[in-house]
């Protein structure tokens, strides 16, 4: 009786340690950590919005999007930091260029400003690294280059550049054409002669990069490929919904909710497609974002271009004259300037990755300010693409001359085009996604006019990718 009495007090004490213990971490995690690094940071001069438990700006950033999503944008308006990214845009107007906010108990610090960004994605002094998403997102999303770190991104980097080499993408160029070609003759097929039809080209191009990509790097195994990429474009969907809704729920994603579940059984099924048919180089194609921001990247540019007719006309003048009726080619392809000026302004003002994020490891000075381990640091490529201190006034005007004399003089302060990244993570894939750009494009603009329908609204929405939210309905009529 006496040890049993004694075994109860004893798990009584470790009970109440084991308790103790919990709420001390949750008050150091929720509470005494973010406000010594806010502390920190504010005694600097850093301003911005103040700590809320536990969920910092999320419930405000929520709130900001629902409200923005609802409201359709005048349809010639490009102005759109407010609307894509309000938490940013606000930031900045209410509290500087440099100002910070809280996402969950995670102090993060807008960098609006290109010079502190280069210096960032330079990363000479080793001090920063890829912001992490939830370990088991990053493994069910994207298990690949963009979320190594140190020595083991270094190898993968290696292992996967000669994928990308300028001979390799040659050898992409008929996967390139062909898919392009289907979705030119199922086009012609719907369109009447003489009769302008609406389509909506969004979901018509998501398949067309989903083909491309699977053609180049999967060869015959196109049914399999399609299929991982439809998941994977779910999976993102998803953990975005996950990431938002979760509202910061340690240990959220674990709960069998049906959201998890579907999440799982989607990695599941691409571990086991993935496990029949890719080599490891092969690999390089499906990490990361390939499919869909050469997707939003050619619906922004047909939409743009239905807007500008004259810029229409200017870039189907170019590819006419380079191809004649014939299909484009790689050396064809390079000299295209117009299409290129086009597409380097639709990816400033759309750019298909909003804002990337880095976080600190070790204590480091940027732009005069020490930041202490444990700080999220947002590049926010909307806004620094739509700042008129560095565009100019004509900032939200589609005027793609301002790219004629390439990327470094667009910009007054040089080079602010942020689109893919900058320095030694720079996108990989930069080179493939420009060259299937110009090529779809190019076969489209020989084959049809367009223009905007008029059920066409204006709503470009961050989901994963900057994506139009109620479609891109144009008006195709062949030529
Ligand atoms: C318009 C199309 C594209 C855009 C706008 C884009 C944008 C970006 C950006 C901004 C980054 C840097 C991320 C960071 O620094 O945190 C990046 C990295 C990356 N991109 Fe892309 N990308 C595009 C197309 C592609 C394609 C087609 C592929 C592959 C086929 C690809 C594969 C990658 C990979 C693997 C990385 C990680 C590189 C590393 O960490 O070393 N991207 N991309």
């Amino acid at each position: 009786m006496a040890i049993a009495g004694a075994l109860l007090k004893l798990l009584y004490v470790l009970g109440g340690l084991a308790a103790l213990w919990f709420t001390w971490r949750v008050l150091e995690w929720g509470w005494l950590s973010p406000r010594r690094l806010g502390r920190a940071l504010r005694a600097q001069g850093l301003r911005g919005t103040a700590y809320r438990f536990p969920s910092g700006d999320l419930p405000e950033e929520v709130r900001l999007l629902a409200a923005e999503v609802a409201k359709p944008m005048p349809l010639l308006s490009h102005d759109i930091s407010a609307r894509v990214a309000p938490l940013l845009y606000k930031g900045v107007k209410d509290h500087g260029k440099v100002s910070m906010g809280w996402e969950g108990p995670t102090p993060r610090v807008i960098l609006n400003d290109p010079k502190l960004v280069r210096e960032v994605l330079s990363n000479k002094f080793g001090h920063f690294k890829i912001s992490q998403l939830p370990a088991n997102f990053i493994k069910m999303v994207a298990n690949g280059l963009a979320n190594h770190e140190g020595e083991k991104w270094v190898v993968h980097r290696k292992i996967i550049n000669p994928a990308f080499h300028v001979e390799k993408l040659k050898k992409m160029l008929p996967a390139f054409t062909s898919c392009t070609s289907e979705l030119i003759k199922r086009w012609e097929d719907l369109v009447e002669s003489g009769k302008a039809r609406e389509i909506d080209v969004w979901p018509e191009l998501q398949d067309l990069t989903g083909d491309a990509i699977s053609r180049a790097a999967f060869g015959s195994s196109l049914s399999e490929g399609r299929r991982i990429f439809r998941i994977q474009s779910e999976q993102v969907q998803l953990a975005t919904h996950m990431s938002k809704t979760s509202l910061y729920i340690p240990g959220y994603t674990y709960l069998p909710t049906k959201l998890n579940r579907r999440v799982k059984a989607n990695s599941r099924e691409v571990e086991e497609l993935l496990k029949g048919i890719i080599t490891k180089k092969e690999r390089a194609m499906k990490n990361g974002h390939g499919m869909e921001t050469t997707s939003v990247l050619l619906t922004w540019a047909l939409i743009l271009l239905s807007k500008y007719p004259e810029w229409q006309d200017r870039a189907r003048l170019e590819v006419v004259r380079i191809f004649g009726k014939k299909q484009p080619d790689h050396e064809g392809a390079h000299q295209l300037k117009v299409v290129t000026m086009v597409l380097y302004e639709v990816l400033r003002l759309y750019p298909p990755i909003t804002f990337l994020e880095r976080q600190t490891y070790k204590e480091i000075e940027l732009g005069g300010i020490k930041y202490p381990p444990g700080v999220k640091l947002v590049l926010p490529v909307v806004t620094i693409h739509h700042d008129p201190d560095i565009w100019g006034k004509d900032v939200n005007e589609f005027n793609p001359e301002r790219f004629a004399e390439g990327i470094s003089k667009a910009s007054k302060e040089a080079p602010a085009f942020f689109s893919f990244g900058w320095g030694p993570r720079i996108c990989i894939g930069q080179n493939f996604a420009l060259l299937e750009a110009k090529i779809a494009l190019s076969m489209i603009l020989q084959h049809f006019s367009f223009g905007l329908s008029p059920s066409y609204t204006h709503a470009p929405f961050p989901v994963s990718t900057l994506q139009p939210y109620h479609g891109a309905q144009i008006m195709l009529e062949k030529i």
